[in-house]
């Protein structure tokens, strides 16, 4: 996730500062680094692509002068890794840099606007609109001050946004302004600051000021100034101290990033609303024509695949077959052809077994599709036409936001695909949509209201032996995702089947308070999945229903049940129901002593067949 950092000093240079600020953001995960300051009017800039360490020893980014500055560490969204892209980005005059975290959504019709207006652009990212944005609005009213310019330029964004801004017209401030990407300002002795997040400006000063959204900031050698920008009305905060360590800001207090990241899932999800729709369209084409299409990935990737042939059935018509990468080649190489086409799913674009039924794949001719989290990844490069799912990077090596994200962007596929097919009524498409955009606002009841409860449950099952997670259609693969997510970090040895399946055998090993979690949705599978419960309950096991809160039939034959709101589309329902499930995992793995964010024998991105 891309890293913003500004200061103005009253003592030094800034440049210095900045760049070990840049460095205490590093654990956010970037792929480029840049630099802007101010000094006797004029703008100067380094930037290129890399890790600073390695950037800082070709340009040596502290030599720049000025005592104001800022400076970005990129996680590519719109535009590949290169010098281009990296922040900070100027106008047409040089006058105006910025740096930016988050997600322009309409910055393709802006950059339209823009250029016809005669603006150049020379990067592929969605924020080199908002510097050409101020400068159009400072020019069309140059009654204006800069801030005003800030203020209105802004009003003309959609989607969200970290920013500061810098200009030669009042060299000695810098506006930042916040919609729903992180933002927090520091007070110090020596100056002011503005960060992504406060281990930016912890080793400088304790005193923060948390910027909420729909606010800009004036930053200046006299303090701070906040403003709604709804309105130009001042804003009264006062400092808060933050007492964290260095190590527990990073995590911004929780106390593991796996638990962070679940989370952070409201925001992800939200982040996948606002995909470029010209990608969607272009997958879901090549969906469209295919004669054969394969879903191929491994281990959660695997279970977001297995979640999206049962969307593109449902609602496109469409058969796709899930296939785990490892086996692909022994699977299909001999028959995958010029006909194929492979959606290869990674977060990391980098899994060896992915790659490698990729480039069998590609040897015989067939499309390749990718979506991964990684821009710049080796997927991105050999796929004809990718989606970067935006979730930023995942540090807990078990994947969770990255998984309900890939669930949110196969679903949209699977939605226009439909709609491509004219496979969907309006009405259906419309109520989908909505629910779709509803879903961040679940996940977040869901975390709220749920944790409490599934921490008591961890405590109550946490000497268990074995676990069985079983659910029916889609929700098989919501199953294998929670058993998964338990093994993995609790070490919990666990099985997950299609609940039609438990009675062909693996209900002999059921016997007196065997822990057995069902994912309950109130789909179509829904009352055979209570037989399923009761065959279960019959034989002494320990229900535990993942339900939806209305649903009292469940409720009273389980033993114990986490609720999630009602109402949820059954092709939209593995989001919802892996949340619980991903708590449960963490949780467990508390209780019986291990680090869920290192498990044992597991890297983040397995590179090895
Ligand atoms: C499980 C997990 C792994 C990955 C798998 C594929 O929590 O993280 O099972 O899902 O190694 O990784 P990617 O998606 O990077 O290809």
């Amino acid at each position: 996730m891309c890293g913003i950092f500004g200061c103005i000093l009253k003592d030094g240079t800034a440049a210095p500062l900045i760049h070990a600020s840049l460095k205490r953001l590093e654990y956010r995960g970037y792929d480029s680094v840049g630099i802007a300051t101010i000094n006797n009017g004029e703008i100067y800039v380094k930037k290129d692509q890399g890790k600073i360490d390695d950037v800082h020893r070709i340009l040596n980014l502290d030599d720049l002068p000025g005592n104001i500055g800022i400076g970005h560490t990129r996680w590519a969204t719109h535009g590949a890794p290169l010098k281009v892209n990296a922040h900070p980005h100027t106008d047409c005059t040089g006058q105006i840099a910025v740096v930016h975290n988050g997600i322009i959504e309409n910055y393709s019709e802006l950059k339209l606007e823009l250029e016809n207006s005669g603006h150049k652009f020379v990067s592929k990212t969605d924020t080199e609109v908002i510097a050409h944005l101020i400068e159009e609005t400072a020019t069309k009213d140059p009654s204006l001050s800069f801030t005003d310019a800030v203020l209105t330029a802004i009003k003309g964004l959609d989607g969200s946004y970290a920013i500061a801004v810098i200009s030669t017209r009042e060299p000695d401030k810098i506006i930042c302004a916040r919609n729903e990407s992180p933002l927090v300002l520091g007070v110090g002795e020596n100056g002011v600051y503005c960060a992504s997040d406060t281990p930016a400006f912890l080793p400088i000063t304790n005193k923060a000021i948390f910027v909420n959204d729909g606010e800009l900031v004036i930053l200046s050698p006299t303090g701070y100034e906040i403003r709604k920008v709804c309105d130009s009305s001042s804003v009264a905060r006062e400092p808060k101290i933050i007492d964290w360590t260095p190590e527990m800001a990073v995590k911004q207090g929780y106390p593991y990033f796996m638990i962070k990241e679940i989370h952070e899932q409201p925001l992800t999800l939200r982040n996948t609303l606002r995909l470029q729709e010209h990608y969607l369209d272009l997958i879901s084409t090549f969906l469209d024509r295919a004669n054969e299409v394969f879903l191929v990935a491994c281990g959660t990737s695997y279970h977001a695949c297995l979640a999206a042939s049962y969307m593109f059935s449902k609602l496109a018509f469409l058969p796709t077959y899930p296939v785990y990468a490892s086996e692909f080649v022994e699977q299909h190489g001999k028959s995958v052809n010029i006909d194929s086409t492979i959606l290869a799913v990674s977060q990391s674009g980098e899994t060896a077994d992915t790659l490698a039924a990729v480039t069998c794949a590609q040897q015989r001719a067939a499309t390749i599709l990718g979506l991964t989290n990684v821009i710049g990844s080796t997927l991105t490069r050999v796929s004809r036409v990718y989606i970067g799912q935006q979730s930023g990077p995942e540090i807990g090596v078990a994947a969770t936001k990255t998984f309900t994200s890939q669930l949110s962007v196969l679903a949209q596929l699977a939605l226009r695909l439909s709609k491509k097919r004219g496979k969907i009524s309006q009405d259906e498409m419309d109520y989908l949509e909505e629910k779709l955009e509803h879903l961040p606002d679940v996940v977040d009841t869901i975390v709220k209201t749920q944790e409490e409860k599934v921490k008591q449950i961890a405590k109550k099952y946490k000497d268990a032996k074995i676990f069985f997670f079983l659910g029916r259609g889609i929700s098989t693969a919501t199953a294998y995702e929670g058993r998964l997510k338990l093994m993995e970090i609790a070490y919990v040895p666990s099985i997950a089947f299609p609940a039609g399946e438990s009675k062909h055998g693996p209900i002999s090993l059921i016997e007196q308070g065997f822990p057995v979690v069902f994912i309950c949705p109130k789909d179509g599978a829904h009352r055979t999945l209570i037989s399923n419960i009761m065959e279960m309950k019959a034989r002494g096991a320990s229900i535990l229903a993942i339900v939806e809160e209305d649903d009292e039939e469940v409720k009273k034959l389980a033993d114990d049940y986490v609720e999630v709101p009602k109402g949820i589309p059954e092709v939209l329902s593995p989001i919802p129901f892996a949340v619980p499930l991903q708590l449960l995992a963490y949780y467990m793995a508390l209780e019986r002593g291990h680090n869920p964010d290192t498990p044992r024998n597991l890297a983040k991105s397995v590179t090895v067949k």
